[in-house]
């Protein structure tokens, strides 16, 4: 069965207009070749941390930016083909829900006002009405009748994020893209909103790409996970599978940084990242993880040659998942 997205092999190099790498006509690769798919009221966790790529990538997705190479498909549909009026009815079925709900709100805006929106700039009536279908949706959300005509400063963080949530519904969209919703919130709250998103799903069907940098948000959340690194995608795969037997050594050090609710927890089993992010101007050529990765320096050389040459694809980026799940670094005979 066709998913309901399809990324391929999406790209977006941003050239360099200041610095060191401008002369050189440099590029920061945001994102360089990232393919996953997202089926039918589905959800796909993409995490991985702070300027790896993520909103970009959900950028690319919501067309607020031309992608340098590669291919999105909605049902099937090649979206870079679509006609301007097919185009609308793209913007209409995938929507967005932004990690800041203070930025995302107008101050100088109603909450009703900022629900109907969408309705108003695709010319949508409602069967009942725009009020009526912005009154559903306030209930959906759980947001009161009388919040109608209040304006987002009156408004808690996770009330807010209810309003953007129920702005990101307005127009009954399949799939929408939700980066970092629950970043900005209290913990408390985090929950809430991720147990409206998840009712939503279950009523409507809609599906989800659900950005997050951390990994625990999205454990019992999503039925598969994308973990990104430096503009590529490290490993994917169903969450049961990627929490229980991790295959990357980067998704395993993530996954033993991820707190536990034992504070007398064992923690001699941390893997500890050594070394910065690279910068996505200049990553490390072949693996992009090499510069960072535990497994890197215990492998014989002609092994380790492997890191450096042809990067690694599939949907474990990494030339010795054997020795990252614990085998003998040596070439295998
Ligand atoms: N418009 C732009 N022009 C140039 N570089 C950009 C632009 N937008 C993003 N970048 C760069 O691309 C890289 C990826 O950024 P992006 O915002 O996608 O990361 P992220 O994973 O969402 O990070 P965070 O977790 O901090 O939100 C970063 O190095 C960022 O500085
Ligand atoms: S390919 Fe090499 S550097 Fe990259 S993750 Fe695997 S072992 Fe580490
Ligand atoms: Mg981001």
């Amino acid at each position: 069965m066709t998913p309901l997205l399809e990324v391929t092999d999406l790209t977006k190099h941003f050239p360099i207009r200041s610095g060191a790498f401008r002369s050189a006509g440099g590029v920061i690769k945001a994102v360089d070749g990232v393919t996953f798919s997202v089926g039918a009221g589905q959800t796909l966790g993409l995490v991985g941390e702070s300027g790896c790529g993520k909103s970009t990538t959900g950028r690319l997705l919501m067309r607020l930016l031309e992608p340098s190479f590669g291919s999105i498909r909605l049902d099937g549909r090649e979206i870079s083909e679509l006609r301007r009026s097919e185009l609308q009815e793209y913007r209409r079925r995938v929507q967005m829900v932004f990690q800041n709900p203070s930025s995302s709100l107008n101050p100088r805006q109603s909450v009703g006002s900022a629900i109907a929106a969408p309705l108003l700039a695709q010319r949508i009536t409602p069967p009942g009405g725009v009020r009526a279908k912005v009154r559903d949706l306030m209930d959906r959300v759980g947001l009161r009748p009388d919040h109608y005509n209040r304006f987002p400063h009156e408004f808690s963080g996770g009330q807010k994020q209810r309003v953007g949530i129920a702005r990101a519904l307005a127009l009954d969209p399949q799939l929408i893209i939700c980066d970092e919703p629950v970043s900005a919130l209290d913990v408390s709250v985090q929950a809430q909103v991720i147990n409206l998103l998840e009712d939503i799903q279950r009523d409507t069907g809609v599906a989800y790409l659900f950005i997050a940098h951390d990994l625990s948000v999205v454990k019992h959340f999503a039925d598969r996970i994308a973990v990104m690194y430096l503009g590529r995608i490290m490993e994917q795969g169903d969450t049961e599978e990627v929490f229980g037997a991790p295959r990357h050594p980067y998704t395993r050090a993530l996954l033993s940084a991820v707190p536990q609710p034992d504070p007398a927890a064992d923690r001699s089993g941390r893997i500890r990242l050594s070394g910065d992010l690279p910068s996505p101007a200049d990553p490390p050529r072949g693996c992009v993880f090499q510069s960072r990765c535990p497994v890197h320096p215990r492998l014989d050389p002609r092994r380790r040659e492997l890191c450096t040459g042809s990067a690694p694809s599939g949907d474990i980026a990494c030339h010795h998942t054997d020795v990252a799940a614990g085998a003998p670094a040596t070439t295998p005979r």
